[in-house]
């Protein structure tokens, strides 16, 4: 077969992918319009037919967050996951891990709640429509205070049956996970699983990822590709099946890198690497699109890009979704 017809028919798993970066210009419009809000300017100005467009993080950052704006009822969260879902069930996708940033909404006024019932109602519909299973990870701010993760803890505890582990995003630079043990610790006392962006080409980037390791006890680690650097790293993620989720098309935007030899260096050293989207509306590219990139882009076998789904598979907290949904 033709390696796109391959790439697209292969069963995927996703498990790096934000909920808020799959609000496209065109949804972000209807949800405005039927909130009777405008679309902040910073947002209408980014907005092409094809996506947003930019160039680094921090054009992007300044896009991401205004445009949550729109989101105001659980209506409008419920749209935003189905949007997502939709598509990811065209993408062949049979199981997804989806972050969401609570604190983005409730820091200006949406109740916890309200969030969490949004999508979770999505989740459940996409379940019984296309039998894709699918739950969520909560990721805390990174650049906001170790007081107000805890708290955004607190708020998530009742909600153990779709949120089944927790994250961190936004902004690194400053912001170690050393700032989060407290919370991550508790969060690991009450049953959630752990992840971490350690994003690629921080400056202190193998610090970060040898706290996630060491001192936070993570799962799995989000990006993560300059571990490739110490072996010392690498030879514990591989003792302890710790998977990688790296993120190639938002790579090559946000440092003008896929990583694809760093992907397949770690693929090919059997460290569980795995292919997601990140911030598909806003990087343009959803499952198929990313694999494609590193179909193409490296000399990648196919029965690696097999192997790349396999690690996702693995490395994926089902069976905690299985636990929560059938017992
Ligand atoms: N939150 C959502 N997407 C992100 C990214 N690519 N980097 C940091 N924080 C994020
Ligand atoms: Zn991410």
């Amino acid at each position: 077969t033709d390696l796109k017809d391959f790439v697209e028919g292969m069963p995927k798993a996703e498990l790096h992918v934000h909920l808020e970066g799959c609000l496209t210009p065109q949804l972000a419009a209807k949800l405005a319009a039927r909130n009777k809000m405008s679309l902040p300017e910073t947002v209408t100005k980014a907005s092409t037919a094809e996506g947003f467009a930019f160039h680094d993080l921090t054009s992007f950052l300044a896009v991401y967050y205004p445009a949550m704006e729109v989101l105001q009822t659980a209506n409008d969260f419920h749209d935003l996951a189905m949007d997502y879902l939709v598509k990811a069930h065209r993408h062949n996708v049979k199981h997804c891990e989806l972050f969401f940033d609570p604190q983005a909404h409730t820091s200006r006024g949406i109740p916890f709640p309200i969030v969490v019932m949004g999508y979770r109602s999505a989740l459940l519909q996409a379940q019984r429509a296309f039998g894709i299973s699918a739950s969520l990870i909560m990721c805390f701010l990174r650049d906001m205070s170790a007081e107000f993760a805890m708290a955004t803890l607190m708020d998530a505890l009742p909600y153990k049956d779709s949120i089944i582990g927790v994250g961190l995003d936004s902004d690194e630079r400053d912001n170690p996970p050393s700032k989060f043990a407290a919370v991550f610790q508790r969060a690991s006392k009450e049953g959630f699983f752990l992840t971490m962006h350690c994003d690629i080409d921080q400056k202190n980037s193998i610090e970060h990822i040898r706290q996630a390791i060491e001192e936070i006890q993570v799962d799995r680690i989000d990006h993560g590709t300059n571990i490739v650097e110490d072996t010392r790293l690498v030879d514990i993620v591989k003792t302890k099946g710790i998977g990688l989720t790296c993120c190639p098309i938002s790579n090559s935007i946000v440092t003008r890198d896929f990583k694809g030899k760093e992907i397949l260096e770690l693929l090919r050293n059997d460290v569980k690497v795995t292919v997601n989207s990140d911030d598909p509306a806003y990087f343009r590219g959803y499952a198929n699109e990313n694999v494609l990139k590193v179909a193409t882009d490296t000399d990648v076998e196919r029965q690696e890009l097999v192997q790349l789904q396999r690690n996702a598979f693995n490395i994926s907290w089902i069976s905690a979704w299985r636990r929560n949904h059938f017992l």
